[in-house]
């Protein structure tokens, strides 16, 4: 039997980080459903270019494989609002959908977390939460992130980068991030990663 858990909510918010450790608690599979949006927003810059010529990246959306999930050059800030630009097409999301929803339809459980996987990819789902923290602390958190890793980059580009997504992820006509009427919503601003984990998993257990 499956068991659909559906965590949305903006960038940097800890979506990531509670459900991978949801999936490990509960032992179901987990997608990060922002790295197929990022597969073509890499595809899109390395072979049209920043035009991102809605045509070409309309195609490359089709051509999506689950290996291309592992590539290691998906999470630079350059790819991670290329995927933002790509994910406001209407035709790209449409042709993610089945990938999405047969992942979600597995047996023995799944874990999605995205922007629509409430709304509009799993609207049935057995739990949603809406995971969100202020955009002070989830550019913190990113600038942390990017900084560890490496990347040349300044708190104040962060900012603007995470607030630039924000807008054209809430703003966009198709399948817009706004929280599902029937979330459980998780404001992570003042909790620590083991706090907002085990909310998660309280809440999750409370539908078992
Ligand atoms: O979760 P993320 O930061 O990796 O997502 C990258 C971009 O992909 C995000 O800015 C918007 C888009 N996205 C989306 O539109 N729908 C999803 N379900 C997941 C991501």
């Amino acid at each position: 039997m499956s068991f659909i858990v559906a965590i949305d909510g903006p960038a940097a918010a800890g979506k990531g980080t509670v459900s991978k450790a949801v999936a490990a608690h509960f032992g179901f599979a987990h997608l990060d459903t922002g790295l197929l949006y990022r597969v073509v927003g890499r595809a899109a810059l390395a072979s049209i270019g920043p035009s991102l010529d809605p045509e070409r990246v309309i195609e490359l959306s089709t051509e999506v494989k689950p290996e291309d999930l592992e590539r290691t050059d998906l999470r630079t800030a350059a790819v991670a609002q290329a995927a933002s630009k790509v994910a406001a097409i209407p035709e790209v999301r449409a042709n993610l959908v089945t990938f999405q929803r047969e992942f979600a339809n597995r047996s023995g459980g799944a874990v999605l977390d995205g922007r629509d996987i409430g709304t509009v990819i799993c609207p049935d789902a057995d739990v949603k939460l809406f995971v969100t923290a202020s955009t002070e602390r989830r550019a913190e958190r990113r600038f942390k992130e990017l900084e560890e890793r490496g990347e040349d980059t300044s708190y104040e580009g962060v900012l603007a980068d995470v607030i630039a997504r924000d807008k054209r992820d809430s703003e966009r006509e198709s399948a817009p991030l706004i929280a599902p009427e029937d979330a459980h919503l998780l404001d992570t601003s003042d909790m620590s990663i083991a706090q907002a984990v085990a909310e998660a998993i309280a809440i999750i257990d409370a539908k078992r």
